[in-house]
C-alpha cells in the first residue's frame, strides 16, 4: 500500500491539468482501479479476523488519502487557466532567448593567439600567483635591484606574489621547452596602481619569446610589424625608442600613436603615444636561467598590453569600463563574436 501511496502522488505531480487529475482518478479509485482492484484481489478467507480487520483499516486510510489528495490537485488544476488554441495568437514573436557575449579582452586574446599561431607560435598559459624568483630573481631583477619599484605588487601572506608581468614565465618556458622556442602567453597581471583611464590594478599582457640560433633585432621588428598590421587591418603610427628592462639588452618601448585622439592628446594616453609593447634582446642572464648557452642562442620577448590593445582596436576610453560588470558595456560586443 504504500508503493501505491508514493506511486499516486508522483502521477498526481505530473498531472498539471483536470484532464490529467481525472486520468489519475481513473487509474487508482476507478472501477477497475488500482486501489478498487485491491480489495477485490484479496483473498479474505485466508486472512484471521484480526487481519482482516487490520486490512481493512489499511485499505479505508489509502482510499480516503487518495481521494483527499485527488480533490486538492483538481482544485489546483482549476486555478490553472488553460488556453484553447484558438486564445493563442501564433502571429506574436517568439520571446527572444538571451544571448551571453565574450568580453572584448577575450576577443583580442583570441585573435592575437590566432595571428601568432599563424606565424608558428606555441600558445601557453602561466600561474597568475606567482614565485618571487619567478617573478623577479630569474628575470635579472634581485631583490635589491631599484628596477622592483618599477612594478609595485600584491604580496601573499606565503611569500608568493600576485604576477605583475607575464615574463613571470618567460624562464619557465626556457626550462620546459629549451631551445628553439616560439611561445606567446597571455594572461592576467596585477599591480598596486593608483588607477586612471590607462592604468588598471588588474589587467592582461601577452607576452611573447622568441629563442633560437641568430636572433636580432630586425627579427623583432619583422613580427611586430607583421602583427599589427594583421591586428589593426590598417597603417598604423608607432615609435620604437629605447627603453629598461633588466631582462633585455638591449630594450625598447614601441608605441602606438593613440587612435582614439589621432595623435593630439588625450585623456587617455596623455600626449597623443600609448605605451604598449615593450620588448628587447633576451638578456644573457635570462637564457643562463633557462639553462640555455647565450654563446650559441639569443632571443627577443616582447609583454603586449593585451587590455591597452583592446583599448585601441574598440574605441574605448577608459579601462575601468573593462572590469566594471556592467552588461549595458559587455553587450557592445555581442554582435561581433
Ligand atoms: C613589463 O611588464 C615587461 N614585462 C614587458 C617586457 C616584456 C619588456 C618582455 C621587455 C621584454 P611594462 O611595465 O611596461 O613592462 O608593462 C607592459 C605593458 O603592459 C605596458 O606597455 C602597458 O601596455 C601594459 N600595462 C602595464 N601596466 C598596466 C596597467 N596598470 N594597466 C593596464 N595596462 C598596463
Amino acid at each position: 500500500m504504500d508503493t501505491i501511496r508514493s506511486a499516486l502522488l508522483s502521477d498526481l505531480q505530473q498531472a498539471t491539468n483536470s484532464e490529467l487529475v481525472e486520468a489519475v482518478r481513473v487509474k487508482y479509485l476507478g472501477r477497475k482501479g488500482i486501489i478498487t482492484n485491491l480489495a477485490k484481489e484479496t483473498d479474505f478467507s485466508k486472512l484471521s479476523a484480526e487481519e482482516k480487520k487490520e486490512f481493512g483499516q489499511k485499505l479505508n486510510d489509502l482510499k480516503n488519502f487518495a481521494t483527499d489528495a485527488i480533490e486538492q490537485a483538481v482544485e489546483q488544476a482549476k486555478a490553472v487557466p488553460v488556453k484553447k488554441v484558438s486564445e493563442i495568437d501564433l502571429t506574436q514573436p517568439g520571446s527572444n532567448r538571451h544571448l551571453g557575449s565574450l568580453h572584448p579582452i577575450t576577443l583580442v586574446q583570441m585573435e592575437i593567439e590566432d595571428i601568432f599561431q599563424g606565424m608558428g607560435f606555441t600558445v601557453l598559459g602561466g600561474p597568475e600567483v606567482e614565485t618571487d624568483y619567478a617573478c623577479f630573481e630569474s628575470l635579472n631583477i634581485p631583490s635589491d635591484h631599484p628596477a622592483r619599484d618599477m612594478q609595485d605588487t600584491f604580496w601573499l601572506t606565503n611569500e608568493r606574489v600576485l604576477r605583475t608581468h607575464t615574463s613571470a614565465s618567460q624562464v619557465r618556458t626556457l626550462l620546459r621547452f629549451g631551445a628553439p622556442v616560439r611561445a606567446v602567453f597571455p594572461g592576467r597581471c596585477f599591480r598596486y596602481e593608483a588607477v586612471d583611464p590607462s592604468h588598471e590594478n588588474t589587467f592582461y599582457q601577452c607576452e611573447g619569446l622568441v629563442v633560437d640560433k641568430n636572433i636580432s633585432v630586425a627579427n623583432l621588428i619583422a613580427v611586430m610589424k607583421t602583427f599589427l598590421s594583421e591586428v589593426f587591418k590598417r597603417d598604423v603610427k608607432v615609435r620604437l625608442r629605447p627603453g629598461f628592462f633588466p631582462f633585455v639588452e638591449p630594450g625598447f618601448e614601441l608605441d602606438l600613436n593613440c587612435l582614439l585622439c589621432g595623435g593630439k592628446g588625450c585623456p587617455t594616453c596623455g600626449d597623443g603615444w600609448i605605451e604598449l609593447i615593450p620588448c628587447g634582446l633576451v638578456h644573457p642572464n635570462v637564457l643562463r636561467a633557462g639553462n640555455i648557452d647565450p654563446n650559441e642562442y639569443s632571443g627577443f620577448a616582447f609583454g603586449m598590453g593585451l587590455t591597452r590593445l583592446a583599448m585601441m582596436k574598440y574605441g574605448i576610453r577608459d579601462i575601468r569600463l573593462l572590469n566594471c560588470g556592467d552588461l549595458r558595456f559587455n553587450e557592445q560586443f555581442a554582435a561581433l563574436v
